[in-house]
């Protein structure tokens, strides 16, 4: 099955409705995906992009009922992933020299899963344009990170449609194509999960390029994604969207979620949300057991929120693995300018919460005291947990409040000792450099680059100012090149 894009473009993927796990387990879908191709036919005939290599069989199939194979002239590889690019071996066993274009890390890719170093690459960077026929031309952009370092889009002249990939997609499967034509709620639902999930720790970089491809002054009819929906419909407001989202993104929303072995961290857990509401009706909440629910969606809940509270029962004086793996989770999608704390019950030790206190500390979040409940909170622990909430919901408030809070005269609750906020990302070098430092900070990772100390590991010498560091070199937390320092500002 084909279906009409626009002038002579048809999509040619596939539709995967039982899809549940993407990533391994790591991605769960509530909504299924589409792995999209698009054929343009031009003067010359160009294929986007493939599908999952699970379906190579049926797409070679479906494609043949639209051409004959042997007209393909050319293969646009816009990322490597195998959900794009898994039909290639298929393909390529058909139609073996037709020219592939992709990014020079895409090679490394492509060859890495399908081992055929022989097929005919050809390698594009950002600007450069491969001529179709009848005055229509594709314009490559390097998107490296978004998600992948080999992610490129492909712009079509003309027809002026922005193959995005990932970028600006949803796992998210209609019989419709467009996005005027499905679900605005679950449309945009998926599209938040997609971002938070996936690109959060990319956001720095997310502007970069939208701004890049902006100041091309390229007209954007349509943006036709590898996931999902086509934008024919004001696309830009998808772009304007993941402006806002890559922008420290937050709503007057407040995460909790923990694990319980014995249910009493639950019970924390309401009382604080109820205290949260008690003072600041206006803030929305949200309660998850990480153990019961979708992982997912708390952490694009995370991602909505301007606060967190993680809670957890302490078992052999730590956090419970779900919990932990949550925060593992947490950190590394790098969250910026949210607060956070940490509650949880005890019977001997409450390691548990001393424990998630500092993970979320480390991870960036500007941390209130946390909270611990001996054994299962009675009504006087009850009250203190929601006098927690209360005070959390005062001190994080977006706007003035007028409710009083309830007073609490004992604790049999113990409150940690007031925690120090969270540290700024890099702040022993800040601490520890003059007016006259030099550093560079990564403006992904915040990894900072001290010419006092080079980098030995990729042979930058102490001493090395950061223009005499080669060009090779990569950042190395996160491995991106120089292009995304930015000069520290301390
Ligand atoms: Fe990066 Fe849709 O795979």
């Amino acid at each position: 099955m084909t279906i009409h894009v626009k002038n002579n473009v048809h999509w040619v993927g596939q539709r995967d409705w039982e899809i549940q796990e993407f990533h391994g387990t790591e991605f769960k879908m509530t909504k299924g995906t589409s792995y999209n191709s698009y054929l343009i036919r031009e003067e010359k005939t160009v294929l986007i992009d493939t599908v999952d290599h699970r379906f190579s069989h049926q797409f070679l199939q479906n494609l043949e009922m639209e051409i004959d194979l042997n007209t393909i002239d050319y293969i646009v590889v816009n990322h490597a992933e195998e959900d794009h690019a898994g039909a290639l071996a298929a393909l390529l066993e058909r139609i073996p020299n037709t020219p592939i274009y992709c990014t020079e890390a895409a090679i490394d890719s492509i060859v890495g899963h399908h081992h055929h170093p022989e097929w005919n690459f050809n390698t594009v960077k950002t600007g450069d344009s491969l001529d179709i026929g009848n005055g229509k031309q594709l314009v490559f952009v390097e998107s490296p990170m978004l998600h992948w370092p080999d992610s490129m889009m492909t712009y079509l002249t003309g027809d002026a449609i922005l193959f995005s990939n990932d970028a600006f997609g949803q796992h998210y499967c209609d019989e419709h194509l467009f996005n005027d034509e499905v679900d605005q709620a679950e449309l945009m639902e998926q599209c938040l999960r997609y971002y938070s999930n996936i690109l959060t720790p990319f956001s720095n970089l997310v502007i970069a390029k939208i701004k890049e491809v902006l100041s091309f002054n390229l007209p954007v009819d349509m943006i036709a994604t590898s996931h999902g929906i086509v934008w024919r419909e004001n696309p830009v407001q998808i772009i304007e969207k993941y402006l806002e989202w890559a922008d420290n993104y937050q709503e007057d929303r407040i995460t909790i979620f923990y694990d319980s072995m014995s249910n009493n961290t639950r019970m924390m857990a309401d009382a604080i949300a109820q205290g949260i509401h008690d003072v600041d009706p206006g803030v929305a909440v949200k309660v998850f057991n990480v153990s019961r629910q979708d992982k997912n969606e708390i952490l694009a809940q995370v991602f909505r929120s301007k606060g967190i509270l993680v809670g957890s029962s302490t078992m052999n004086n730590v956090m419970m693995p779900k919990v932990a793996g949550m925060l593992e989770e947490i950190t590394g999608l790098r969250f910026k300018q949210k607060k956070a704390g940490a509650f949880g019950s005890y019977g001997w030790n409450g390691g548990a919460v001393d424990r998630i206190h500092s993970r979320l500390t480390d991870a960036g979040f500007e941390t209130v005291a946390g909270l611990k409940s001996k054994w299962r909170p009675d009504g006087k622990a009850m009250r203190i947990c929601r006098a927690h909430g209360q005070q959390v919901a005062k001190q994080w408030a977006l706007h003035e409040l007028n409710v009083q809070p309830m007073i609490v005269e004992e604790a049999e609750v113990q409150p940690l000792s007031v925690a120090v906020p969270a540290a700024k990302p890099a702040a022993a070098a800040q601490e520890s450099h003059g007016d006259d430092c030099q550093c560079m900070i990564c403006t992904v990772c915040n990894w900072v680059y001290d010419p006092a100390i080079g980098e030995p590991n990729q042979g930058v010498e102490p001493g090395t100012a950061w223009n005499d560091v080669p060009d090779y070199f990569l950042c190395p937390d996160c491995n991106l090149g120089k292009d995304v320092f930015a000069v520290h500002n301390r």
